[in-house]
């Protein structure tokens, strides 16, 4: 079986650590760099499963220098390209896919795109005349891999006519999985495409009642720990995932709940409506709730700038929100992130001097806590009431 995939993002790079410890796989990305980092054996991402794997494990992997070679002569042409939702047309922005699709690809060769799409993609691409199957992709940043090798499920989403390439397809990822009886699913594309858009609404949703419960139970001076402790130890809510931060964020959530809201346009519908909603309220809640505990000319001080800890990215993070918000209150801000280069920047001031960090600021946000904290934690103001991330 032989593999090419094209985007060597947290989700083109996972898979083809996991594939190629087993089958050869061809890489293709734009930015070369990064390729030939990954040949280096270096990951371009922070992952440590990703990291071990590279330097430990004699993968099959090789690049190619164009999207032509990378597509020809393969048995599946792995797609894992980025799809931002685009506010215009209320819709994913797919142009990097349809641009493979308007490149020469090989007559015998499948192509399974990976990259989350709006309902009815697959299916268009399908009258075209493409072979094309749709399987979805559940990975968590900074456990990328990790959760590729533990896997949840395999979903593949096909039509009668690839239902055996389907099969052989999702037989082939979980022969390279470290989980005994990974559940595996073969449905129509639309039935799969709505998979990935419903989990992650499904988790918004609960991140989103979480946030709402502390929200609550902040006002009323009440202690939120102890009321989600005590909810969750019902095992059909569970004791998981029910962390109060300062929004949900990061790269999918956000943009996979407003694809969701959009495709519900002529869908009577409450809840999924709310749960985008609901997330603009906490940031709103939560900017009112620091502005009232500073005095004019104080310095707001924001502790790093990412969703999680451990993260090498901010698409999204929800402190963006926090800080746009306290922005237009005039308030002065100041930003401890090292992940970017010092000095004013669009997100505002960033220092990489610790001293300097904690002396200016007067209060400091933290939507995840972290040991280097604990120093200044009369300052500190977060909602990681059990400080840790799933
Ligand atoms: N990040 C996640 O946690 C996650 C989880 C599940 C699904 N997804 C979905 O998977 C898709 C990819 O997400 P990601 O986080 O891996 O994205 P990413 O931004 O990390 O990676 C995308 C990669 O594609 C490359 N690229 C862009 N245009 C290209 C082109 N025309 N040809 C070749 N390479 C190109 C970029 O250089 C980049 O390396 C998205 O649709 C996302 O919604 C992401």
């Amino acid at each position: 079986m032989r593999f090419s995939i094209i985007g060597l993002g947290y989700v083109g790079l996972s898979l083809a650590v996991l594939l190629s410890e087993r089958y050869p796989v061809t890489i293709y990305d734009t930015n070369s760099e990064k390729m030939n980092k990954v040949l280096k054996k270096q990951s371009p991402i922070q992952d440590v499963y990703i990291e071990k794997y590279l330097k430990e494990k004699k993968l099959l992997l090789k690049k190619a220098d164009s999207l032509e070679e990378a597509v020809h002569d393969k048995d599946f042409v792995i797609l894992a390209l980025p799809t931002d939702y685009d506010v215009q047309t209320q819709s994913f922005d797919t142009s990097a896919l349809d641009e493979i699709f308007k490149t020469n690809l090989d007559g015998t060769s499948t192509v399974v795109i990976k990259s989350t799409i709006p309902p009815g993609y697959t299916q268009s691409l399908r009258e075209k005349g493409f072979r094309v199957l749709f399987s979805p992709e559940f990975l968590r940043e900074t456990h990328a891999l990790y959760d590729n090798l533990f896997p949840s499920r395999i979903i593949v989403g096909c039509d009668d006519e690839l239902k055996e390439q389907a099969q052989i397809f999702a037989e082939s990822v979980r022969e390279c999985t470290c989980k005994e009886n990974v559940p595996v699913e073969i449905m129509g594309t639309g039935e799969a495409e709505c998979v990935k858009l419903f989990s992650n609404t499904y988790l918004a949703l609960r991140v989103a009642f979480f946030n709402e419960l502390d929200t609550y139970a902040d006002l009323k001076g009440l202690d939120t720990g102890s009321i989600i402790r005590g909810v969750c130890l019902d095992p059909r809510i569970g004791n998981f995932y029910n962390n109060p931060s300062f929004g949900y964020g990061g790269y999918c959530l956000p943009k996979d709940t407003k694809q969701m809201l959009a495709n519900y346009r002529d869908v009577p519908n409450d809840i999924i409506q709310a749960v985008v909603s609901s997330n603009q309220t906490r940031k709103d809640f939560i900017a009112k709730r620091v502005y009232s505990k500073i005095q004019a000319n104080q310095t707001v001080g924001i502790y790093r700038l990412t969703m999680k800890k451990g993260s090498d990215n901010f698409r999204s993070s929800s402190i963006l929100g926090i800080i746009q918000r306290l922005q237009k209150e005039k308030v002065s801000i100041l930003i401890y992130e090292p992940l970017i280069t010092e000095g004013r920047t669009e997100y505002g001031m960033i220092t990489h001097n610790w001293n300097t960090f904690t002396r200016e600021a007067d209060i400091v946000l933290a939507n995840r806590y972290d040991e280097q904290l604990e120093r200044i934690k009369e300052k500190v103001y977060t909602r990681d009431i059990f400080q840790r991330d799933e």
